[in-house]
Order: structure tokens, then C-alpha cells, then sequence
């Protein structure tokens, strides 16, 4: 990577799984749980990623909606998932789309944490999920393998803390890292045109530091960083490595997983805007 000053950086945590497991419910409960604690009023909104900090670190959530949404990412040679949580709901066990999401998360070459949901179900059978999943070479620890599995419930809370250990385990074995000190370059995330605040896009800093006023290209559009929120729709005025951001000022929406770096001038971020509008 570049710049001098590599630290560690947080995972990037993408959530996967068959229809109806409980992705969209695991990333709310956890949102609403860590990210809104501490926070006066802290009413989050959904900008399709966000962070959260535990006990033992950082953790970015894309909130990405499913295999489609990672895949395109992937297909435009975004790599921006460190680790992938598998959700399989515990009453139902491996479906097709685990399945597919196994594949994804292999060929990517990501390390897979599982998580056992809904185990507040009278139904709930993790021993099920364990054997389904062990049939796909995906072995949990006990078992003699190397994938946590965590049994947890998105409505009650149960083993959410234990799954956010689990992910920062995960990270720590990874040894990500990152610099502080270069310019932002990272992937966007979605992006959208709305009234009265124009292009507005969550972008996920992967290296460096975004900074209100930087002058960027994402995909075939550039555009100087009018104003920076977080996860609360609070403003802020820098973002280092593995923090999404909102930011206003693009000339347009770019796709998800198009790649975006801060340039040092207009003229530099027009001809690289215009050489990949080319393309
Ligand atoms: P898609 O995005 O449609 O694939 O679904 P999803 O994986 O995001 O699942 P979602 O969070 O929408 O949950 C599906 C259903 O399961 C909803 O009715 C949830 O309330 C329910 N559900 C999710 N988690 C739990 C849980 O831990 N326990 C119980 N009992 N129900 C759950
Ligand atoms: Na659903
Ligand atoms: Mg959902």
C-alpha cells in the first residue's frame, strides 16, 4: 500500500446468505445496538455501510444487498470484503443460496465466520448447520477446522458480542493494514442523485485519508468533496482506512465498486474522468 506510516486498519465485514436467513436484521440489530450507543440522539441512517467499535476494536459493515451487489462489485476488480458473514438461519439450515454465498466468499479467497441465527427459535438445530456446512468443507474450530461459528439471534441480541469477537479474531489473523498518510483512494459503495443535495455517494476509504475539500474521481466522475457525513448524518471533516463516508459534490453517480481516489487538482481528476468514460 502506499504511503509510510502502515498501521493496522478495521475489517471490512461483508454479510451473505440464503433469503430470509436474517442479513438485513443481524446489520440492523448491530447497528442500532453499537452504533447509536453514546451517541446524543443517535438516530443512524441506512448510507449502506457503517462502523461500529467494540471492546476489542473497529469493524466496517457493508451493508450491501447480497450476492448481487458483491459480486458486480468483484467483477469490477473491487476487492473490498475482508471477511464474509455467513448468515444461515438455524431452523432452516443450508439452502441454495449459502451455497452460492460459500463460492463467492472462496473465490474471492475471503475467510468465511459463520453465523448460527435465529437460535431463539423453538426449531433452532446448530448441530444441523454445523454437519450441512462441514459436508461443504467448511469446518468449524470444534470440529478440527479453522471457522468460527457463532450461534446468535438478530431479535434478541444473543451472541452478537461473541460474533463481533469472532470477526475481530478473524481480522487480527489477517494482519490488515493500511496508511493514514496518502491520498484516498477506495471503492464506492452505492450512490444516488437526491433533491436539493445533488450526487451523493458512500464511499468506503481503503487507503489514506479522505478530507472535505479533496478533489476526487469516482469512476467516469469527479468533484470536489463539498461535505462529508458519517453514519449519523453528522459531518466530518476526514476519513481514514476502512471508514465508509457520504460525500456531496460528484458530477454524477458512479456504480457500485467503481474505484475512487483523491487527485491533486481539477484538471488531473477531468482527464482521468474522461479517459475512463472512454472505456
Ligand atoms: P433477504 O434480504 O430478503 O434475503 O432476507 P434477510 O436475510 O435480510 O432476512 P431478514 O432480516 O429480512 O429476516 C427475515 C425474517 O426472519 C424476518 O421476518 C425477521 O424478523 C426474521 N428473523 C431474522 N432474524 C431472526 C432471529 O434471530 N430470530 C427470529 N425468530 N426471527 C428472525
Ligand atoms: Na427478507
Ligand atoms: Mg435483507
Amino acid at each position: 500500500v502506499e504511503g509510510k506510516d502502515k498501521t493496522k486498519r478495521a475489517p471490512v465485514v461483508s454479510v451473505m446468505g440464503h433469503v430470509d436467513h436474517g442479513k438485513t436484521s443481524l446489520l440492523d440489530y448491530i447497528r442500532r445496538a453499537k452504533v447509536a450507543s453514546g451517541e446524543s440522539g443517535g438516530i443512524t441512517q441506512h448510507i449502506g455501510a457503517y462502523h461500529v467499535e467494540t471492546d476489542h476494536g473497529m469493524v466496517s459493515f457493508l451493508d450491501t444487498p447480497g450476492h448481487a451487489a458483491f459480486t458486480a462489485m468483484r467483477a469490477r476488480g473491487a476487492q473490498c470484503t475482508d471477511i464474509v458473514v455467513l448468515v444461515v438461519a438455524a431452523d432452516d439450515g443450508v439452502m441454495p443460496q449459502t451455497k452460492e454465498a460459500v463460492d463467492h466468499a472462496r473465490s474471492a479467497g475471503v475467510p468465511i465466520v459463520v453465523a448460527i441465527n435465529k437460535m431463539d427459535k423453538e426449531e433452532a438445530d446448530p448441530d444441523r448447520v454445523k454437519n450441512e456446512l462441514a459436508g461443504m468443507e467448511v469446518i468449524p474450530e470444534d470440529w478440527g477446522g479453522d471457522v468460527q461459528f457463532v450461534p446468535v439471534s438478530a431479535h434478541t441480541g444473543a451472541g452478537i458480542d461473541d460474533l463481533l469477537e469472532a470477526l475481530i479474531l478473524q481480522a487480527e489473523m489477517l494482519e490488515l493494514e493500511a496508511s493514514t498518510d496518502a491520498p484516498a483512494k477506495g471503492v464506492v459503495v452505492e450512490s444516488s442523485l437526491e433533491r436539493g443535495r445533488g450526487s451523493v455517494a458512500t464511499v468506503l476509504v481503503q487507503n489514506g485519508t479522505l478530507r472535505q475539500g479533496d478533489m476526487v474521481v469516482a469512476g467516469p466522475y469527479y468533484g470536489k468533496v463539498r461535505a462529508m457525513t458519517d453514519e449519523f448524518g453528522k459531518q466530518v471533516k476526514g476519513a481514514g482506512p476502512s471508514i465508509p463516508v457520504e460525500i456531496l459534490g460528484l458530477n454524477g453517480t458512479p456504480d457500485a465498486g467503481d474505484e475512487f481516489l483523491a487527485v491533486t487538482d481539477e484538471k488531473k481528476a477531468k482527464e482521468l474522468a474522461e479517459f475512463r468514460h472512454s472505456r
